[in-house]
């Protein structure tokens, strides 16, 4: 018997204040027809005063809980992937595991920027492989609308805020690639880059910083490395580009997304796509696109996905599971 970590719900959250491309119109020299050429971005959601991380991803992870028809006090550990927790510490996972009202496991952040997510998939998945949790709630979260420099137009169009959680659960399986749940990982970073990509602030500077990136430079690093680590996520699971149903990307960019299918050998109608509505969530943008997907009805049990991200280290990776 082989134990698999499989997906048992999935859930979302989205702030309330949606931010058009044109309303930078006002204050910056920028314009929709860039901002949408240029990313394929056409608007964003910015938390309001109130919420933060955490807030936003105990709604999703009850969003998760409810699919799955479980409750908090079944999970034995929560993950939250994020480059913007609420304090310095204690972590966000932390404060989730509270508001959730959870009496026992644990709980605590990955920071992989915005591969974050496919590392805390990964992680929860050893966790549950281990036998150390059977039930993990991992989430994305983030508020970058709290470190964008507003006068940046390179910077802050591009980003957003939202939530999104899966919750998985240990199961038998049968050990080939028709089990339902994680088959493969594949994780890497190369710290060299860090110029790329990074906040100018931190207990360092006792500022929390503003985000700065070299867009074109980390775009020349994102195709490459994406499809790279998509297929030796598919080589480990012993499947190809044929076998995917969906490509589910990190929402950086449309043209980051249609190249790195291209070079997979996928058309664009096997790639969810949820960039245009969210703009770049850094974490939390594939479980975004996993709830939206599913709600969309693109998701469906059995299918096989393969999820690849790459953000701020450099740090990237993928996950190649059947849903
Ligand atoms: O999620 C973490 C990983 N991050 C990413 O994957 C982001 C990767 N990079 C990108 O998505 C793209 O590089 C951007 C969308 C950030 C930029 O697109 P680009 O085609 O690489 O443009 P560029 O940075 O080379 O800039 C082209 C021009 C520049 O003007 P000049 O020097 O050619 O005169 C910029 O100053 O566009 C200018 N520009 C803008 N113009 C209008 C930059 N931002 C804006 C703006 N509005 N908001």
């Amino acid at each position: 018997m082989t134990v698999r970590a499989v997906v048992k719900g999935v859930g979302h959250y989205l702030p309330s204040r949606v931010v058009e491309n044109a309303e930078f119109e006002a204050t910056l020299d920028t314009n929709d027809e860039w901002i949408r050429s240029r990313s394929g971005i056409e608007r964003r959601h910015f938390a309001s005063e109130g919420e933060t991380t955490s807030t936003m991803a105990t709604a999703a992870a009850n969003a998760a809980l409810k699919m799955a028809g479980l409750s908090a006090d079944d999970i034995d550990a929560v993950i939250v992937a994020t480059s913007t927790a609420d304090l310095t510490f204690p972590s966000a996972a932390t404060m989730v595991q509270a508001q959730l009202g959870m009496k026992g496991g644990f709980a605590f952040d990955i920071q992989a920027v915005c591969a974050g997510f496919v590392f805390a998939l990964s992680n929860a998945n050893a966790l549950i492989l281990s036998g150390q949790a059977k039930r993990v709630m991992v989430i994305g979260s983030e508020t970058f609308s709290k470190i964008m420099d507003w006068t940046d137009r390179s910077t802050c169009v591009l980003f957003g805020d939202g939530a999104g959680a899966v919750l998985l659960e240990a199961q038998a399986g049968a050990g080939g690639t028709d089990d339902r749940g994680i088959l493969s990982t594949d994780l890497n970073s190369d710290g060299t880059h860090r110029e790329l990509l990074y906040v100018d602030g931190g207990v360092s500077t006792g500022t929390s910083g503003y985000l700065r990136m070299q867009g074109n430079q980390v775009f020349r690093h994102a195709v490459e490395k994406l499809s790279a680590t998509a297929n030796t996520a598919m080589d480990r699971a012993g499947v190809d580009s044929t076998d995917v149903d969906w490509i589910v990307p990190h929402q950086a960019n449309i043209r980051i997304i249609q190249g790195t299918a291209k070079k997979l050998g996928l058309p664009m109608d096997k790639v969810v796509v949820t960039v245009q509505d969210h703009g770049n969530t850094s974490a939390a943008s594939i479980p975004l696109a996993l709830s939206v997907g599913v709600a969309r009805g693109q998701i469906k049990q059995g299918d096989l996905l393969v999820t690849e991200a790459i953000g701020g280290g450099l740090a990237w990776g993928a996950v190649v599971l059947r849903w």
